[in-house]
């Protein structure tokens, strides 16, 4: 490919993904992309935050911002999973129950996990790439997540199906940037969805450690806090990764960049792009608790902070697998400092997974093209509800 091609490439996959943030986004984003950065007070909405080291500084400092307090996660999170899941848990408290689920996460016990989960969904899409079938690669994304939502619950994976993914996405999807709590109706809606799979967790728990709730509770959690962990599991690593995959699979393939991801440095540096252009998470959250200065702003407790990950990162520059934007972020697409994305080690794993299976698709020859897409509106996170994918020679 020609150094002109390979940048309208680059442009063109990045229209796409703008496209696709605006069709499942028509308010929120348009609104986030007016307010000029690096930080602005928005009334109604909170202070705005755009730059990453503004970001950075906000979300290291535990003792100037909470995930607890008005417009922050708590209000949105705790009358639906109790008041002990992470996302809305703030100093001594939070880093004890971290330190106790760190085990869960770490990549050793991960990959192996997800090898054995989702390796034969990752093998069927590849030989079907292989075979000339058109493959729906963000039903794909959403059976995978499912499978991971499976083994988090311990329920069996043929028991967990397309609704369940829809009924998760639903309780996301009620989340509004302009609405810092969810209605009584909402709350109870939400819960009769976990509940639901609370129950089969409660039978894992007291089950054997084969299961992730019974190894929650090898490690010592009570079964609350078993349960509350599970929730908030369920809730902030089932969407996050089935929009994530089919977005950084998009980029790629539109920009014919795919290729470039040949080996493993290539594909980790794609991986890594992919996460910074896309930012699947694309806002985070923060109360004020003590005054502060943000930049040239003053902040005082009870202010609302929205921090515009996404444009943060995107600040580095466009998007471009062969270049090292992505480095000096510190992977701000999974936050920093102590509510840092503890599934992130999961989260690298599942892409890694789907990356290898088209990178091997491309290695015979052929080149992965995206034949139609249809953006998934209602979700909070962008993403596609359709993606296809066909490999020609
Ligand atoms: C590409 C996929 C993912 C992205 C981009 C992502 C992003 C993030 C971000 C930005 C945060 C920090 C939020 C904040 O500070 O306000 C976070 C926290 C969290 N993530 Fe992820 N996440 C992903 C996948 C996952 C997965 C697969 C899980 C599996 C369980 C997960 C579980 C969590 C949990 C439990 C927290 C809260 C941690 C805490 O508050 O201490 N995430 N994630």
């Amino acid at each position: 490919m020609s150094g002109t091609d390979r940048r309208r490439g680059l442009a063109l996959a990045m229209r796409r993904d703008e496209r696709l943030m605006r069709a499942v986004h028509p308010i929120g984003y348009p609104l986030l992309q007016a307010v000029p950065g690096p930080v602005r007070r928005v009334p109604g909405l909170g202070v705005v935050v755009k730059d990453a080291a503004l970001a950075r500084q906000v979300l290291l400092d535990g003792e100037g911002f909470s995930k607890q307090g008005p417009g922050a996660s708590s209000d949105l999170w705790t009358p639906v999973l109790g008041a002990r899941v992470l996302v809305n848990m703030h100093g001594e408290d939070h880093r004890a129950l971290r330190r106790r689920l760190a085990p869960i996460f770490s990549p050793s016990f991960v990959e192996p996990l997800v090898q054995q989960s989702l390796g034969p969904g990752a093998a069927a899409v590849e030989r079907r790439l292989l075979a000339g079938e058109r493959v729906d690669l963000a039903a794909h994304a959403r059976r995978s997540a499912s499978a991971a939502i499976a083994l988090l619950v311990g329920l069996e994976r043929e028991a967990v199906d397309d609704r369940l993914f829809r009924q998760i996405a639903g309780i996301t999807g009620m989340v509004r940037l302009t609405r810092p709590t969810l209605s009584p109706a909402q709350v109870r809606s939400a819960r009769a969805v976990l509940d639901s799979l609370g129950e089969h967790a409660a039978a894992a728990y007291r089950g054997d450690e084969s299961t992730l709730p019974g190894r929650l509770r090898g490690l010592g959690l009570s079964e609350d806090e078993a349960l509350g962990a599970v929730g908030a599991f369920i809730l902030t690593g089932t969407e996050t990764i089935a929009a994530a995959i089919p977005r950084i699979v998009a980029l790629l393939a539109d920009s014919g960049t795919l290729r470039e991801a040949r080996d493993e440095a290539g594909a980790e540096r794609a991986i890594a792009e992919g996460l910074r252009w896309t930012t699947p998470t694309p806002v985070m959250l923060r109360s004020t608790i003590a005054e502060r200065t943000v930049g040239a702003l003053r902040v005082a407790p009870g202010d609302r902070v929205i921090i515009a990950t996404y444009a943060a990162d995107r600040a580095a520059g466009g998007f471009d697998p062969a270049s090292d934007r992505a480095a000096s972020l510190k992977q701000l697409w999974f936050g920093a400092g102590a509510h840092f994305c503890i599934g992130a080690p999961l989260a690298m794993a599942e892409i890694r997974l789907a990356l290898a299976a088209l990178r091997r698709v491309e290695a015979s020859g052929r080149q992965v093209r995206v034949t139609a897409r249809t953006p998934a509106r209602g979700q909070l996170l962008p993403g596609y509800a359709r993606l296809i994918l066909e490999a020609r020679p």
